[in-house]
């Protein structure tokens, strides 16, 4: 493994090990504005999962017209080998979009869902009544299927239109997504507004309501800067997955501010030097971002791939 920073100083209560999902090619891609060609996208779930990501969330299968840049989703699952095909997961907003991942052969599938009624209605269309009701027969096809299904709840921390979030609105939704069978609920700061506090306020929250932390995932967008202080504190209060995405691209077109996720290399250089195992070869990693950055025509927002790039460091 290469790449590992400036030695090893690890801090108690953290977990040995920690399993990344990257959503770049999904929620990272998902803003761009111009269309990013099937084949760099391939190459993009290729490269991540040569640098040792376990996990990579590869695309939408949601109304085109509603993410033009995903609307190659079929494209782009049949170009990623078998292998690539078993470990990836696709976003899924309905039975139309479940059916048609299915149809494709994917194995994985996330479904999403909103705490707050606003980007409820600006992101699906829905109320959170309507829209849990519409991943329920989603949820059922596929666990019947055999796929499993990892669940979002947006703007766990904060939302653009309506303010501050209480811990009841994103168990309420939680725990509804989990009753219908999702194996994992990842929660979203979907416009990266969240502090260290709030995060242990949800965490301690949801453990009230009987949700074990093994069953939690956290997805910090990194808008103001919070989102390593964030994972740091989920990670000592038991969490084990990290969706982060590399590069720092990302944001979503429906939510006001937002911006990219926590950057991979800044995720992985910050536990390798807490000596917690993340199986990522940063430089590799550091070098897809570059790559990738070179097709989108700007630099990576990521403050590890700008320290390796300007040759900082080893
Ligand atoms: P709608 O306009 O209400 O659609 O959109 P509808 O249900 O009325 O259906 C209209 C037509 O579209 C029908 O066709 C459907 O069959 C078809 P018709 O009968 O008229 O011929 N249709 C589809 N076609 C293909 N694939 C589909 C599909 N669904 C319907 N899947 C809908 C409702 C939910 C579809 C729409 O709002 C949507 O696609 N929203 C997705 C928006 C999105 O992708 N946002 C970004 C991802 S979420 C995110 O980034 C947050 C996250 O990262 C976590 C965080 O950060 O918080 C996950
Ligand atoms: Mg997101």
């Amino acid at each position: 493994m290469s790449g590992q920073g400036f030695g090893r100083v690890p801090l108690p209560g953290l977990p040995r090990r920690v399993v990344v999902h990257d959503v770049g090619p999904r929620d990272g891609l998902q803003n761009e504005a111009a269309f990013v060609p099937t084949a760099v996208k391939a190459e993009l779930v290729r490269r991540l999962y040569d640098a040792g990501l376990p996990s990579v969330e590869v695309t939408s299968f949601v109304l085109p017209e509603w993410v033009p840049q995903l609307a190659d989703a079929e494209e782009l699952v049949a170009a990623l080998p078998g292998d690539a095909l078993e470990r990836s997961t696709v976003l899924v907003p309905n039975r139309r979009g479940l059916d048609r991942a299915l149809a494709c052969g994917v194995r994985r599938v996330a479904v999403f869902a909103s705490a707050t009624e606003s980007f409820s209605a600006r992101n699906l269309n829905r109320t959170i009544g309507e829209s849990l009701a519409m991943c329920a027969p989603v949820v059922a096809r596929a666990t019947a299927a055999g796929a499993t299904v990892r669940a979002y709840v947006s703007m766990c921390f904060g939302d653009p239109w309506e303010g501050a979030v209480a811990p009841a609105d994103v168990v309420s939704v939680g725990c509804r997504l989990l009753d219908m069978g999702c194996s994992e609920l990842s929660l979203g700061d979907t416009t990266g507004v969240a502090t260290p506090g709030q995060v242990v306020a949800v965490l301690d929250a949801l453990g009230d309501a009987g949700v074990a932390v093994e069953r939690i995932a956290v997805h910090f967008h990194d808008t103001y800067g919070q989102a390593l202080a964030n994972t740091l504190v989920a990670l000592q209060h038991g969490v084990t997955t990290v969706d982060a995405s590399a590069g720092g691209l990302g944001g979503c077109p429906y939510a006001l501010g937002a911006t990219g996720n926590l950057a991979t290399e800044d995720l992985a250089w910050q536990l390798a030097g807490l000596g917690v195992e993340t199986g990522v070869d940063l430089d590799r990693l550091v070098e897809t971002s570059r790559w990738l950055a070179g097709h989108l025509g700007r630099p990576s927002p990521s403050r590890v791939v700008a320290a390796r790039s300007a040759g900082r460091n080893r």
